[in-house]
């Protein structure tokens, strides 16, 4: 079997054209603003944050971009999300992850108004999704969920696997397959055997940041691979999933780059139009 692939390109694409004609019929005064907070000058991150003010620009969100040295101190961040917070034309906040070292994300998420929390990152969001609640979802797995719906197949049922466990994919994610009905396992680097666990999977999201770690030996045959993996080898980017043999095993399967990468972006955006109450 050849997989078909998962276009993210051009399904985020069609849902950016969507979200630019809802903008513009806002008057430009009210249009809604996202804040972004870049401490440090990590390359990677430096690289999506410059993507998401690209896409603010594109789409006619207003986006305000906080730079901060890689020496700045948690104080100086909270002080800013507090700001922020209180400006009202800021409907959503992003603080880029990681921080730098010696720096705690967890109190600097805390400090985010629940209702400007765009990643959806704050306990009280993460809390409703797990009880059902109306969350702010983050935006990589909800851009995973609209590429699973593109393949028009029903997932009520069927044996889900995540591999990695953080809180910006992995949980969440679990969550999301789970209210889909889905049987979920997370799997981490301490699960054992974890290819035999994978090998049952009807639907495969692979989060842990190892370049072309599930081989097409793991997967099950007609299995949807979802590959959220942006690794950087020798000056390429490689995705979670050796796609070479996953793809023979696959129904269907997301590329990098072009898979879920562009998603997110337009998930995050989409997050904004919400919170700005552009959207319901
Ligand atoms: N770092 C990697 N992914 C993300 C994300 O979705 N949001 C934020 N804030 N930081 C990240």
């Amino acid at each position: 079997m050849s997989a078909a692939i998962i276009d993210g390109k051009r399904i985020a694409a069609g849902i950016k054209e969507e979200l630019k004609a809802l903008i513009s019929a806002v008057p430009q005064e009210e249009r809604p603003g996202l804040a972004v907070v870049l401490a440090g000058d990590d390359p990677a991150s430096a690289v999506y944050v410059g993507q998401k003010e690209k896409s603010c620009n594109e789409i006619g969100i207003h986006s305000f971009m906080h730079r901060l040295p890689g020496t700045a101190a948690q104080g100086d961040i909270i002080e800013l999300v507090e700001k922020l917070n209180g400006d009202p034309k800021v409907h959503g906040i992003l603080v880029q992850l990681p921080l730098p070292n010696g720096l705690d994300s967890d109190q600097v998420i805390a400090t985010i108004r629940p209702d400007k929390d765009v990643d959806g990152f704050h306990a009280v969001n993460a809390g409703k999704l797990w009880t059902g609640g109306d969350a702010i979802v983050p935006c990589t797995p909800m851009g995973i969920m609209a590429l699973l719906d593109s393949t028009g197949v029903d997932l009520k049922g069927m044996d889900a696997v995540v591999i990695g466990r953080s809180n910006i994919v992995g949980k969440p994610i679990s969550a999301l397959l789970l209210s889909r009905h889905c049987t979920v396992t997370i799997c981490h680097s301490r699960t054992r055997n974890l290819p035999s666990v994978v090998r049952r999977a009807d639907v495969v999201v692979a989060a842990i940041g190892k370049p072309n770690f599930v081989t097409g030996d793991m997967i099950k045959p007609g299995a949807i691979v979802i590959d959220v993996g942006i690794n950087r080898v020798g000056g390429k980017l490689a995705g979670d999933v050796e796609f070479a043999s996953a793809s023979e095993k696959a129904s269907w399967i997301t590329p990098v780059p072009g898979g879920v990468g562009p998603m997110t972006i337009v998930m995050l955006m989409k997050n904004t139009l919400q919170l700005a109450g552009v959207l319901k």
